[in-house]
C-alpha cells in the first residue's frame, strides 16, 4: 500500500527508545490523529481508540492471528502453531485443552499454598530495610509456583524466567537490535521444546504434561502439543511480574489509594484492573487484515498489518473520564490489557490470583510504601521495571 496517500500518519520509529520509554504522550498524540494511524516508519497500522481496539479484537475474521501477532516475517513463520497466532476454529480446540488448568475452579485448589508462600515472603521483606520490588517481590510467587505448574524439565524451569523476558522482543519490527536478539532466543526456546525436551523429565501432572497427554488421546499432534508449550512459557512470568511491580510503584505514589484498599479490601479486584488498565504490561500485539475496509479517514487494506494498542486505548479519555488518574475504585473491569474477544488472556485468572494474594498479605501488615531508585530498559513489547528500590512501612510503626 502507498503510505504516502494516507492519513493520518505519525512519522517517528514507534518501537524507537524515546517512544518505548515515554510512551504516555505519544498515545495521545496517536489517539488525537484518529483512531486508525499509518505508522510511516514502520509500515503498519495503529488501532488507537478505546472503542477501535475493542471492536477489531471482537473481530477476527477481520483482524487475524493466523499469520502471527509479531511485527517480523521470520517469527510470524516460525511461531505458525501456537494458539496465539492462530484464528478459530483451530485456536478453539486448542484452547479448550490450554486454558482448562487456568480456571477460577482448577486454580482454587493452589490458593492455600500461594497464601502461604506470599505471607512468609512478605514478613521477610518487612523485615528488611529495603528491597527491589521487582527481584525479590514481584518476581516470587510467579517463579515460585508457575514454574513448577508449567512443569517443564529442569533446563526448562531453569530458564523459564530468562526466556520469558526475552521473547517478546522478537514481536519487534525487522532491523531492530532486540528483535534481532528476542528472535535468537525464541530460535533457542522453540529448538528446546520441538527437539530438546524430553516428556519424560517433565513433572508430573504438570500443565505441560497435560498436552502430552492430550497428544497420546489424539485431540491434538505431538508437534501442536509442543508448540503450545510456548504459550505457557512467554507469557506467563513476566507479565504478572511487570504488573507487580506497577501496582508497588503506583501505591507508593498514591499512598491514599493504598489507604483505602486497607480500609476496604473488596476493591482488590477493582485495583488490579486499575493497574493493569493505566501500566498495560503488554503494548500491543498486531494482526494481519484480511479485507479492505475504511476506520475513519483511514483506508486498511487487505493485507495490511495493524497493531492493537491496549496500552493505548486503555487510557483514552473517550472512554475512560481523566484517563491517568491511579484510582481503584475507577471499576475498569472493561480494560483491554487483557485483550478482548476469542484471544482475550488465557491466564488472566492465574494473574490475577497472584497479584490478589499478594495485595491480602500485605494489606493487613503494611501501611505504605517508600521508594527510591528504579531502572526502566526498553522493550519492544512489554512495559515493565528492571529494579525498584522499596521499603515497606509496617503498619505498627505508624
Ligand atoms: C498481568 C498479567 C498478564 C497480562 C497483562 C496479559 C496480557 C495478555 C494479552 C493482552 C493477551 C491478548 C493477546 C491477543 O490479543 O492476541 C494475552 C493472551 C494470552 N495470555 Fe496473557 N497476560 C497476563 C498473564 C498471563 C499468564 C499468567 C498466562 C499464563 C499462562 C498468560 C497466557 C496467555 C496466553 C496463552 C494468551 C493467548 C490466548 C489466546 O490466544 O487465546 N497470560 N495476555
Amino acid at each position: 500500500m502507498s503510505a504516502t496517500s494516507v492519513i493520518p500518519a505519525f512519522r517517528r520509529d514507534f518501537w524507537s527508545d524515546d517512544v518505548i520509554l515515554d510512551p504516555y504522550p505519544v498515545y495521545r498524540e496517536l489517539r488525537d490523529l484518529g483512531p486508525a494511524v499509518w505508522l510511516e516508519a514502520n509500515g503498519c497500522w495503529a488501532l488507537t481508540q478505546y472503542a477501535t481496539v475493542r471492536a477489531a479484537l471482537l473481530d477476527p475474521q477481520t483482524y487475524s492471528s493466523a499469520s502471527g501477532c509479531m511485527m517480523n516475517a521470520p517469527m510470524n513463520t516460525a511461531t505458525k502453531g501456537i494458539m496465539l497466532c492462530s484464528d478459530d476454529p483451530e485456536h478453539l480446540a486448542m484452547r479448550r485443552l490450554f486454558a482448562k488448568p487456568l480456571q477460577p475452579k482448577a486454580l482454587i485448589e493452589h490458593r492455600r499454598r500461594f497464601e502461604d508462600l506470599a505471607k512468609e515472603r512478605i514478613l521477610e521483606l518487612l523485615a528488611r530495610e529495603s528491597f527491589d520490588a521487582v527481584a525479590d517481590l514481584a518476581h516470587f510467587l510467579p517463579l515460585a509456583v508457575v514454574t513448577e505448574l508449567v512443569g517443564l524439565d529442569q533446563y526448562g524451569r531453569d530458564n523459564m524466567l530468562d526466556w520469558a523476558m526475552g521473547i517478546f522482543n522478537a514481536f519487534g519490527p525487522e532491523d531492530n537490535a532486540r528483535t534481532n536478539d528476542g528472535i535468537a532466543l525464541a530460535g533457542g526456546v522453540i529448538d528446546y521444546v520441538l527437539n530438546k525436551l524430553d516428556r519424560a523429565n517433565m513433572v508430573a501432572g504438570g500443565w505441560g504434561e497435560a498436552l502430552f497427554l492430550a497428544a497420546d488421546e489424539g485431540r491434538i499432534s505431538e508437534q501442536t502439543a509442543r508448540m503450545m508449550l510456548i504459550d505457557y512459557l512467554s507469557p506467563a512470568l513476566d507479565t504478572t511480574i511487570n504488573a507487580t511491580s506497577a501496582a508497588i510503584e503506583l501505591f507508593a505514589a498514591h499512598p491514599e489509594q493504598w489507604s483505602r484498599l486497607r480500609a476496604d479490601p473488596s476493591l482488590i479486584p477493582s485495583a488490579i484492573n486499575e493497574v493493569i488498565r493505566l501500566e498495560s504490561p503488554i503494548r500491543a500485539f498486531s494482526r494481519l487484515v484480511t479485507r479492505d475496509h475504511a476506520i475513519g479517514d483511514a483506508q486498511l487494506h487487505k493485507g495490511d498489518r495493524a497493531l492493537m494498542l491496549y496500552a493505548c486505548a486503555n487510557r483514552d479519555p473517550r472512554h475512560y473520564p481523566d484517563p491517568d488518574r491511579f484510582d481503584i475504585a475507577r471499576g475498569a473491569g472493561d480494560h483491554l490489557g487483557f485483550g478482548q474477544g476469542t484471544h482475550v488472556c488465557a491466564g488472566m485468572h492465574l494473574a490475577k490470583l497472584e497479584i490478589s494474594i499478594l495485595f491480602e498479605a500485605m494489606l493487613p501488615v503494611v501501611a505504605g510504601f517508600r521508594t527510591g531508585k528504579s531502572e526502566r530498559r526498553a522493550h519492544n513489547t512489554l512495559r515493565g521495571l528492571y529494579s525498584l528500590e522499596t521499603t515497606m512501612v509496617g503498619a505498627e510503626e505508624l
